[in-house]
């Protein structure tokens, strides 16, 4: 069984760390060549993605070691311009793997299609019209998408709803639709968005209304996945604090972020700073995540933390993560992307549902690590080392004089690009 345990794999070259994956997985000579060129997108198939394009945009690419969840060793692909993220990912799953390892569960894979009808001459009459023909509308939006049917998925249920239906609304009555639509392994925007478009003018002709929106929804609170950890307060000890002390930091953290929109809105970020880097290795869309996230924070009528932390009877620290979860294995930018396709190999993963799974165990990861530092030292301390190596990079300083333009950073604490270059001017001459 593959580990994620790589110990000192942070103080290998970029080389011996590339060297250490190709061992541990079975790429072809050609994937080889492919996913760790200069530039692996190649300019062709970016042509193809996108619009007017004029190049490819990297990013780095890191691994978020020491994962354990559900007992299965996940080594995680994540490409994200911040330091320290990755570093604190690793640093927190190392201490939950000792504590077991987070645990996860994923709902259903169901996503949601909208219709918007307005303009009936009796919106009742019309909905009760959308109830009979239920079957029909649902078998009509299968036909317009056979491959998915016959993958397992495809339409599941269909709801009908009045907006605006008092009469002292502000804005004009409508029937909405919602397609019920389980889309495997793939994050089904074009999959809904045909089928609902498809079935819009059947729509028209039983509600005589007329459409006009027809989309997915990203708020895809039917594909839900949720991460849970306990930890023993000895695990949390750290430099001058008592484990005890760094639970109660980090329980009172929670619940400042979940009673302050303005304090939550940056924990939440913290979470995403974990999401939104494995999203984006492994080719999904992380504007539809993002999105989905934050209005499920304030599912309530708040927006609230999207974690939960507390004590159990043990005085064990548990934390929660559940989070609609719009990813996919296949289609899209996943099997386009050569990097994407590498960054699902090295996971290892075998469904959207799992990948789903693995990307919230990280979110509560990174907000641990977050409230940790923020509860002890502060972010600034770690965060410093890594940042003053950007900017010894930003001032010009090049191969071993990073290190040392950056360690001289950190000692006289004014990690400013002015100062660095100084610093380089001073060490080239
Ligand atoms: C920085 O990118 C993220 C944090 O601000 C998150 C938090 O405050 O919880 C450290």
């Amino acid at each position: 069984m593959k580990t994620s345990r790589i110990p000192g794999f942070y103080k290998m070259t970029v080389d011996e760390r590339q060297e250490l994956i190709k061992e541990m997985h079975p790429f072809s000579e050609q994937e080889k060549d492919e996913f760790f060129s200069i530039s692996p997108l190649a300019i062709d198939t970016a042509d193809n993605m996108i619009e007017n394009v004029i190049g490819t945009f990297q990013l780095p690419l890191g691994l978020g070691l020491n994962f354990l969840i559900n007992g299965k060793d996940y080594v995680v692909p994540m490409a994200i311009e911040e330091a320290s993220v990755v570093a604190s990912a690793s640093h927190i799953a190392k201490i939950v793997r000792q504590a077991g390892g987070f645990t996860t569960e994923a709902t259903g894979r169901v996503m949601i299609g909208q219709i918007q009808v307005v303009g009936c001459t009796d919106f009742y009459v019309a909905k009760e019209a959308i109830i009979t023909e239920k079957e029909n509308i649902i078998m009509a939006a299968n036909t317009a998408y056979p491959s998915i049917v016959a993958r397992g998925g495809g339409v599941e249920d269909l709801e009908v709803r009045i907006l605006n239906g008092d009469s002292d609304s502000k804005y004009g009555q409508m029937l909405i639709l919602h397609l019920y639509i389980n889309t495997v392994d793939a994050m089904g925007a074009n999959i809904i968005n045909t089928m609902v478009e498809s079935v819009a003018p059947l729509v028209e002709e039983i509600t005589n209304g007329k459409v006009y929106l027809r989309i997915l929804s990203n708020y895809a609170d039917r594909s839900l996945a949720r991460a849970h950890c306990i930890i023993p307060p000895e695990l949390l000890e750290t430099g001058g604090f008592s484990g005890e002390e760094v639970r109660d930091g980090i329980i009172h953290a929670f619940e400042f972020a979940d009673s302050d929109p303005y304090r939550a809105v940056t924990h939440n970020k913290g979470i995403m700073n974990g999401i939104d880097p494995v999203v984006i290795a492994t080719g999904n869309d992380w504007r539809a995540v993002e999105a989905g996230a934050h209005a499920y924070a304030a599912r309530s009528g708040a927006y609230r933390s999207m974690t939960t932390w507390s004590k159990d009877q043990a005085g064990n620290l548990v934390g929660e993560l559940e989070l609609p979860m719009s990813v996919g294995t296949v289609g899209g930018a996943t099997k386009v992307h050569p990097l994407a396709k590498m960054a699902l190999n090295i996971l290892d993963i075998k469904s959207a549902q799992e990948l789903a799974q693995v990307i919230v165990a990280v979110g509560l990861a990174q907000n641990l690590g977050a409230l940790k530092a923020l509860v002890t030292d502060g972010i600034q301390k770690g965060h410093m080392a890594l940042h003053s190596r950007s900017v010894a990079i930003a001032a010009g300083a090049t191969g071993e004089m990073i290190d040392i333009v950056a360690r001289e950073l950190v000692e006289t604490k004014q990690i400013r690009v002015g100062k660095a270059i100084e610093l380089v001017e001073k060490y080239t001459k």
